[in-house]
């Protein structure tokens, strides 16, 4: 587990600071592996300026922040929000992109190692974003490279930067993180998306109700991890209890990527489908959330509801990936 240091404590892994990059900038030259990196007072820093990118988008759509700089996007697992939000958060901070999709992942085989790629892609690239299919990866190539790597999900560990978009999306939906109760309803096992969203949620005022199968029940040490931080958390294997409480709905995907046995996820995959019926018990006030993709756990007739905030969550994301992208290039 990380520990925390807080953000103006931190020590920039870049040596060499390029004409214009501001070193007193928070969050420059850091790696971006964990949740447990932030407090509350880094949310709203990045909160902000992803609120000043996004009006920078609507007023001009691409300007030059970043122009000169590189990312190499590195996705050794399926993705389309999370590359394709980093590489139009790139381009319209004026930078450019390395795109490297899907690449056969082998520790044994022929594949080149984690290491060696990292160290490669920081020779060309200025910061490196990474989707790994095993926990821990984003933080051993961490280890390798002076360049800022930023965690795109490291299998079921992390997913920080999903965790951020979705907490921006619920206090800009909402107007407000504390007294909230979230209801995560889903896969709550494999998701690496509850992990790091119950985590950053700790920081707040909050309770959290987890609606899941008992074989996708969230992971034991990660319950123990924040009942420690005083967390009021509830297990359920139904929604209906607890639907009429819930603030946000946060419905996930099973992930079949990580069973071993397929006969159990056929037992489990449609375990909850939200349909404009099951609503009718929630608030009028409440929102909808989904990191997707979605395969049959929210019906598309919901989609029209005002309270499905799925899609505008998606776009916060390319809002909340130019805030990082600049911070972490000493540019915000
Ligand atoms: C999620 C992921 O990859 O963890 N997707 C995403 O990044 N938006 C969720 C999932 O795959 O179910």
């Amino acid at each position: 587990m990380a520990t925390f240091v807080p953000a103006t404590e931190r020590r920039t892994k870049s040596p060499h600071l390029p004409f214009g990059d501001r070193r007193d900038a928070p969050f420059y030259g850091m790696d971006i592996l964990s949740v447990l990196q932030f407090r509350r007072e880094d949310l709203d820093y990045i909160f902000g300026v992803a609120r000043e990118m996004r009006s920078m988008v609507d007023r001009i759509g691409t300007f030059d922040l970043l122009k000169g700089k590189i990312l190499a996007n590195l996705f050794y697992e399926p993705s389309t929000r999370t590359s394709s939000s980093f590489l139009a958060a790139m381009e319209r901070l004026g930078g450019s992109v390395i795109p490297i999709n899907e690449v056969t992942y082998s520790s044994v085989a022929k594949g080149e190692s984690l290491p060696d790629t990292v160290r490669t892609l920081q020779t060309y690239a200025d910061v490196i974003v990474l989707r790994h299919p095993e926990v821990g990866s984003a933080k051993l190539a961490a280890q390798y490279t002076t360049k800022p790597i930023i965690n795109a999900g490291d299998g079921t560990g992390e997913h920080p930067t999903q965790a951020l978009l979705d907490l921006f999306t619920i206090q800009e939906e909402l107007g407000r993180v504390d007294g909230l109760t979230v209801t995560m309803l889903g896969d709550l096992k494999y998701g690496r998306t509850v992990h790091s969203l119950s985590r950053l949620l700790s920081l707040f005022d909050v309770r959290i109700n987890y609606v899941s199968p008992e074989i996708l029940n969230m992971p034991p040490e990660l319950l123990a991890e924040l009942n420690r931080q005083g967390m009021a958390q509830r297990e359920l294997t139904t929604l209906s209890p607890v639907l009429p409480e819930t603030d946000v709905l946060y419905v996930t995907r099973v992930q079949k990527e990580r069973f071993d046995d397929l006969g159990q996820y056929e037992s489990v995959k449609n375990a909850y489908v939200i349909t404009p019926e099951t609503l009718e018990d929630a608030k009028e006030q409440m929102i909808i959330m989904h990191p997707f993709p979605r395969v049959g756990e929210i019906s598309m007739e919901v989609d029209d509801d005002p309270r499905a905030a799925y899609f505008r969550q998606m776009e916060s994301g390319l809002y909340v990936r130019m805030a990082l992208l600049a911070m972490v290039l000493g540019k915000a």
